[in-house]
C-alpha cells in the first residue's frame, strides 16, 4: 500500500525472479491495457479527453465518488474518525476530488521519472497528463500552499491497478497526516528547537514496549536532508513524529483489543503476548528520513504507516519555504478489518443492510457478525503465452502484509525487455467481467516448456459472491467470457 518501502523491499527480492515487483520498472506503454475505446470519458459530471495512455476501465468510473470515508456509520468512516481524535488542532480535509493531474499525484512530489509507481501497469490513466491519485499525498503541495493550518489530515479513496484477494481492491482509502512549524513565526533558530523540546517533554509515553534501534538519520541508508535541515532539527521533528504516531498506534490497537475482548475471542492471548511497536527504515520519495511503523498485534507484525521529515524542495515548491515538519499516510481499509474483524476488502462497498446496520458510530467498536458464508466456486484458466519474454505473474499477497502493495522500488534491478504480459492486466478482466463476485486470483503455475521455450500460466479464480450463492452456471458463465476475454485482448492460446 505505501510506495516503495525498504521492507517491502527486502521481502519482495526474496521471492523468486519473474515476480511482478522485479518487473515495476517498465512504464512504457504496453499493448495490453484494457482501455476505453471512446474518444472522451466522462467522471464526476466531467469529460476528460482519451488518449494512447487511457485505461481507466468502467467499473471504476462507476464507482468514482462513493465516499464511504464520510459515510455515517460506515466503518472505514468510523475508522478515519478514530484517527481524526488523535490529532487535536489539526485540520481535517475530507472532500478533495479524486481525479489529479500527474503532476500532482508524482512530479510536484519528487517521483523520478522512471519511478514504478508512474507504470500504467499499476495506476488507471485517464489521459497521458490525468490520472486517478493513486494515494492521497497527491493533495500534499495544494493543501501546503493553501497555508491555513499547521497541522491537517486528508482522508481519501485512491486508486490502483492490483491482484484480486481478500484485502486487495482496486479502490481502497488513505488518510495522510502533516504537521509543520513556520520558522519564521518564532523570534529565533533556538526558540523554535525549544518549542519541539517542550512538545516532545510534554507527550505522554506510549506505555508499551517501542523497539527503534536506528539511529535518527544515517548518510546512505537514510539521509537528513543535509541542505536544508541541521542534524538537530531533523531530530527533533523524527522525534516528534515517532512519538505522535506512537500514540494514535496505541490508541487504535487498544481499540482493537477492546472490541475483540468484547466479543469474548482471544482474552488470553493479550496478556501473554502484549502490544509491541517497532520503527524501520523507509524509502519514499517526498520525506527524508522515513520510516514505517509496525505493530505487533495478536502473533504479527502488521506495517501500519509509512512517515518522514517532509521533503524541504516539496515545502518551497509549495510557496511556503519557512515551513519544515512531518507528514504519514496509512491504509484505512486494513486498519478498519482489523478493528472490525472485517474478513474480506469488498464488504466496504456493500449495501447489504446486514453489513451495514452492524455499525454505530456513537457506541464503542464491536466485532463485525458474518451474516453467512456462500459457498466458493474455483475455476482455473491455463494458457500458453503468444510469445516468449519477460513475465509478470506471481502468487497477490505475498510480497506484503499490507494491501495494494503497487509502487515497488525505485533501487529494484531493472530489466531490458518490456514484459509481454502482466498479471495486472488479467485481474483487470477478471474484476471487468465477474466484478465482486471474485474473491481471489491466484497463479498457481508457471511452466515453461524445455524444448518449445513456450510459457504457460495457470490462474485459479475463486469465484464466491458475498451476498447469494452463486449457481454453477453462473460461475461457469462468468469463467467462460473471462477466457475468451484473454484470448482477444492478449492472443493468448487457452490449454
Ligand atoms: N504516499 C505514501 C504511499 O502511498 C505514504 C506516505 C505519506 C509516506 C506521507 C510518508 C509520508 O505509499
Amino acid at each position: 500500500m505505501l510506495y516503495h518501502s525498504v521492507c517491502q523491499r527486502s521481502r519482495v527480492l526474496a521471492l523468486p525472479v519473474g515476480v511482478r515487483s522485479i518487473l515495476r520498472h517498465h512504464i512504457v506503454s504496453r499493448q495490453y491495457s484494457g482501455g476505453a475505446s471512446q474518444s472522451s470519458l466522462t467522471i464526476g459530471g466531467n469529460t476528460y479527453p482519451s488518449d494512447s495512455w487511457t485505461n481507466a476501465p468502467q467499473s471504476i468510473i462507476a464507482q468514482y465518488d462513493r465516499r464511504l470515508h464520510v459515510q455515517p456509520n460506515h466503518p472505514l468512516s468510523i475508522t478515519r474518525r478514530l484517527i481524526e481524535s488523535c490529532f487535536p488542532g489539526f485540520q481535517h480535509h475530507n472532500d478533495l476530488p479524486g481525479v489529479v493531474s500527474v503532476d500532482q499525484n508524482f512530479d510536484s512530489l519528487g517521483f523520478a521519472a522512471d519511478h514504478p509507481g508512474r507504470a500504467r501497469s499499476d495506476t488507471y490513466y485517464i489521459n497521458k497528463d490525468t490520472l486517478f491519485r493513486t494515494h492521497t499525498t497527491a493533495h500534499e503541495v495544494e493543501v501546503f500552499r493553501a497555508n491555513t493550518s499547521n497541522g491537517y489530515t486528508i482522508a481519501a479513496d485512491v486508486y490502483r491497478r492490483d491482484a484480486v484477494d481478500r484485502t486487495h481492491y482496486p479502490i481502497f482509502h488513505q488518510m495522510e497526516g502533516a504537521l509543520t512549524w513556520d520558522k519564521s513565526q518564532f523570534e529565533s533558530n533556538d526558540h523554535f528547537l525549544h518549542q519541539l523540546q517542550t512538545d516532545l517533554k510534554n507527550f505522554k509515553s506510549p506505555s508499551i514496549e517501542v523497539q527503534d534501534p536506528n539511529p535518527p538519520f544515517h548518510k546512505e541508508s537514510n539521509p537528513l536532508q543535509e541542505k536544508y535541515h541541521s542534524a538537530i532539527e531533523a531530530e527533533l521533528i523524527g522525534a516528534h513524529l515517532k512519538r505522535n504516531l506512537e500514540n494514535m498506534a496505541v490508541t487504535l490497537f487498544r481499540e482493537a483489543d477492546k472490541a475483540l475482548k468484547a466479543s469474548g475471542q482471544e482474552a488470553v492471548l493479550e496478556d501473554k503476548d502484549p502490544l509491541k511497536m517497532r520503527w524501520v527504515e523507509a524509502f519514499f520519495p517526498h520525506t527524508s528520513p522515513s520510516w514505517e511503523l509496525e505493530v505487533w498485534w495478536r502473533g504479527d507484525w502488521l506495517e501500519v504507516l509509512g512517515c518522514g521529515v517532509i521533503d524541504q524542495p516539496l515545502l518551497i515548491r509549495a510557496g511556503v519555504p519557512t515551513r519544515m515538519g512531518w507528514a504519514f499516510g496509512l491504509g484505512l481499509e486494513r486498519l478498519a478489518m482489523l478493528l472490525f474483524g472485517i474478513p474480506d476488502i469488498r464488504l466496504f462497498w456493500s449495501k447489504d443492510a446486514r453489513f451495514l446496520n452492524q455499525f454505530d458510530e456513537s457506541k464503542p467498536i464491536r466485532r463485525f457478525q458474518p451474516f453467512s458464508k456462500y459457498p466458493a466456486a474455483p475455476r482455473d484458466v491455463a494458457f500458453w503465452l503468444p510469445k516468449a519474454g519477460p513475465v509478470v505473474a506471481e502468487t497477490p499477497a505475498t510480497t506484503s502484509s499490507s494491501p495494494s502493495p503497487a509502487g515497488g522500488n525505485a533501487t529494484e534491478p531493472t530489466l531490458s525487455e518490456t514484459p509481454t504480459f502482466h498479471e495486472n492486466d488479467l485481474m483487470e478482466v477478471v474484476r471487468g467481467t465477474a466484478g465482486d463476485s471474485v474473491e481471489d486470483v491466484t497463479c498457481i503455475d508457471n511452466f515453461t516448456h524445455p524444448k518449445t521455450g513456450r510459457q504457460s500460466l495457470c490462474y485459479r479464480v475463486t469465484y464466491r459472491s458475498l451476498e447469494k450463492t452463486l449457481t454453477n452456471e453462473e460461475a461457469n458463465t462468468m469463467h467462460e467470457q473471462i477466457r475468451q476475454e484473454l484470448v482477444s485482448r492478449f492472443g493468448v492460446e487457452l490449454r
